[in-house]
């Protein structure tokens, strides 16, 4: 199902979703990896998507592409509604084909696993060259020459000759920069790099991250992360999105979302942060319970069975009623700072500064 775009308008933002769902039907009944997902990215900027794993970071990112219907996600036919738009183009309810131009030129994305997103047969330099040609009437040379230049802006060593290299011939973190690379090659727009870092070692992991924010502010384009863990995006993003169970719990700038966050389940994910200074190997406290069935999503709010303080009065609310997001009062530099949750601010406001933020 795709909808026309509604009575609201081509917005001034740069990338804006509204109301995005993505459900798909299996045998077990429909299951509901998105459901109802707004927010706003401008150029220059960095969103951090957080959540654990299966709470629809990838289908989120993948239907913003317009991939959802391709590659394993596609096995299924998808339903899909609300609004995705970029640069005053509505994609919804755009023809396929303009969508397909869209990506790779003005969108790319970085993809978890690169060896699943590059193909084994061709050289590196190949892939970059095609990547390129497919958006620009250039010659091989020429596209040669540009798969090299990218190669080195991401700090492949000797690009000249690795240009020539398979996948397998480079390490994880080499292939990652080469998938960087290649997303970058035709100077995206928007930049989606989804669990960029989760596949390598922590030293590798700085330095991906690093690349990234480098480049973000020589290219300018808009930028999303998507990360299970808050530490990624802690100096990455200027504003955080928490997802849990397909929907938003909370959205907001990065510092009030880390010191002052609403959402007891952005508490928890707080809470099992790896830090500098703790040691490694010291556990961290993840959060209690297991995600939520996304199939038979229970009413009221999805967090209920794990959150330690579902049973607090909430003025009267029923454990049936669902959360909306709402705007948290007198929440700083005017960006919206959002939440769904139905504890009273009060109590939110006490619970972190004396029992939360204190353990952290
Ligand atoms: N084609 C599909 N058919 C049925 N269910 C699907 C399909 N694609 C994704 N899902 C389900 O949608 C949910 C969200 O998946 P998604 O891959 O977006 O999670 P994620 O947040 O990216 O998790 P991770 O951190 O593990 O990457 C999962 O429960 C997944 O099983
Ligand atoms: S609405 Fe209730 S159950 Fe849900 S996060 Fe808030 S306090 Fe917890
Ligand atoms: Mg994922």
């Amino acid at each position: 199902m795709t909808t026309a775009p509604t009575a609201g308008g081509a917005p001034t933002s740069f990338l804006e979703v509204r109301d995005l769902r993505i459900h798909f039907p299996t045998d077990d009944g429909l299951v509901k990896s998105v459901d109802g997902l707004s927010f706003r990215l401008e150029k220059g900027r960095t969103l951090g998507i957080v959540g654990e794993s299966g709470s629809g970071k990838s289908v989120t990112s993948l239907g913003i592409m317009g991939l959802h219907t391709v590659g394993q996600y596609g096995r299924r036919k998808a339903r899909i509604s609300g609004e995705i738009w970029l640069d005053g183009k509505e994609l919804m309810s755009a023809d396929p084909d303009e969508v397909r131009r869209l990506r790779g030129r003005e969108m790319a994305m970085i993809f978890q696993d690169p060896l699943s997103a590059m193909h084994p047969y061709f050289t590196v330099g190949a892939q970059i060259v095609e990547a390129y040609r497919v958006h620009h009437d250039v010659d091989k040379k020429t596209a040669r020459t540009r798969a090299v230049e990218l190669l080195d802006r991401v700090g492949i060593p000797q690009p000249d000759r690795r240009v020539d290299d398979y996948p397998h011939q480079f390490s994880g973190g080499m292939r990652q920069r080469a998938m960087i690379a290649m997303a970058l090659v035709n100077n995206p727009e928007l930049l989606i790099a989804d669990e960029p870092t989760t596949a390598l070692d922590v030293t590798v992991q700085a330095q991906i991250l690093d690349l990234i924010r480098d480049l973000q502010k020589e290219f300018g384009s808009a930028v999303i992360v998507i990360t299970h863990d808050l530490g990624v995006v802690a100096e990455l993003a200027d504003d955080i999105l928490v997802m849990y169970g397909g929907r938003c719990v909370e959205r907001g700038p990065a510092e009030q979302v880390f010191h002052a966050p609403q959402h007891p389940y952005t508490w928890g994910l707080l809470g099992s942060m790896p830090r500098i200074d703790r040691e490694q190997t010291e556990r961290l406290i993840p959060v209690k319970g297991s995600p939520p069935s996304l199939i038979n999503v229970p009413d009221g709010c999805a967090f209920n069975p794990r959150c330690p303080y579902a049973d607090l009065p909430k003025g009267g609310i029923t454990r049936t009623e669902r959360p909306e997001l709402r705007p948290v009062p007198d929440a700083g530099d005017g960006r919206p700072h959002l939440t769904a949750c139905h504890l009273p601010q009060q109590d939110r406001t006490r619970i972190w500064n004396e029992e939360i933020a204190p353990k952290l």
